[in-house]
């Protein structure tokens, strides 16, 4: 027997997602800047995304979607080797979120770290944590995908302010004996094109100053059609060539879980790749663009609403500012 299957491979064995109570919908964003439901939904698909209280910051979304991926592996917290959270909205630029988990959720003998890779950070998060458990450094290994998007949106630019939620994802990763796991996965960046999204103010470039903040440096950025036309072509590029890698046709996967930052993305890389638009998973109608979230909130939903079954192969492909892209496939 193949060694690698007597040992197990990494897999995903505990998945949970959390999103905020407070809901704001396209009606809402109707009172705040010229907008209105109509270009909303036909633009992005998007009716309504939630927000975070005013008390309630990343790492509190985020323990409580780790908790909940915990619950449905069946693991203690106290258990958990390493705690992995992706985010561009930490409660702070440091400590790291992860180390504020770690406290939350009781995951007392935990390693943590943050990782930034916008919103390709869930997909980065459990590529980098799979080196841990595969290599047997550490059995348990806790990935969130978490922001609060709503403390960095300009809520007086009707480009960005309609787009972004808050929310956060989880998976559990350990080995599973067996073949079925991470099968394989293809992560990309592109720096030439940081320009088109970021958040200019805050770090080493651009401290904070009153001038920083006058030029509304400390908000999200984006050149949305860049953004729009990179995203298809490097998910679509990514997806081919990890399916490629794994021998697989896209008959063959039982379900895409896109990132989910538009609706018109989502179907122009279902089409790319010759899916059937009932394999493609989406409910950005709900939430918006999550970021770093999105692909587990997804993903979380995905196997509550029975989408995903034991033994079903998926696909989960993202794209973000970075630029940066992945693609991943995974036996459930
Ligand atoms: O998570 C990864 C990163 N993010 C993304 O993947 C997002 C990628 N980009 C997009 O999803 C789309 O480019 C947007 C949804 C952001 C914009 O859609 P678009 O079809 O590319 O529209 P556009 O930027 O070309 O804007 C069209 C028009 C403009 O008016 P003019 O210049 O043609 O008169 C905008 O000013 O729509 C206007 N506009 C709006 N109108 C009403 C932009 N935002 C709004 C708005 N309400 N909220």
């Amino acid at each position: 027997m193949n060694s690698s299957i007597e040992l197990g491979v990494c897999a995903i064995t505990g998945i949970g997602s959390y999103v905020p109570q407070r809901i704001l919908t396209n009606a809402d964003l109707e009172k705040m800047v010229e907008t209105t439901d109509d270009w909303i939904t036909s633009r992005t698909g998007i009716k309504q995304r939630r927000i975070a209280a005013d008390n309630e910051f990343t790492s509190d979304l985020a323990a409580r979607a780790a908790e909940k991926a915990l619950a449905h592996a069946g693991l203690p917290a106290a258990e958990v080797d390493l705690i992995i959270v992706a985010t561009i909205t930490p409660d702070m630029p440091f400590p790291a979120a992860a180390c504020l988990v770690q406290e939350k959720i009781g995951a007392t003998r935990a390693a943590a770290f943050d990782l930034e890779a916008a919103c390709t950070g869930f997909l980065y998060g459990i590529e980098v944590g799979r080196q841990f458990v595969n290599s047997g450094v550490y059995k348990n290994v806790l990935v969130i995908g978490a922001e609060k998007l709503s403390s960095i949106v300009d809520w007086q630019d009707r480009n960005t302010c309609v787009l972004f939620g808050d929310g956060a994802g989880a998976a559990l990763l350990q080995r599973r004996t067996g073949s079925a796991g991470i099968l394989g996965s293809k992560l990309g960046s592109d720096g030439s094109k940081a320009h088109i999204l970021s958040m200019p103010g805050g770090g080493s470039r651009q401290p904070a100053s009153v001038q920083s903040v006058s030029s509304r440096a400390h908000y999200l950025h984006m050149e949305g059609k860049e953004v729009f036309k990179n995203a298809v072509v490097a998910m679509g590029a990514a997806a081919k060539e990890v399916l490629g890698n794994c021998g697989l046709d896209i008959s063959q996967i039982k379900c895409i879980i896109p990132h989910q930052a538009n609706r018109r993305i989502i179907d122009a890389i279902g089409e790319r790749l010759g899916a059937a638009p009932e394999q493609v998973f989406v409910n950005l109608e709900k939430y918006g663009n999550t970021s770093a979230a999105s692909v587990g909130i997804a993903l979380d939903e995905a196997v509550a609403a029975g989408r995903v079954q034991r033994g079903d192969k998926l696909l989960l492909v993202a794209f973000g500012a970075g630029l940066t892209w992945g693609a991943m496939v995974v036996e459930w």
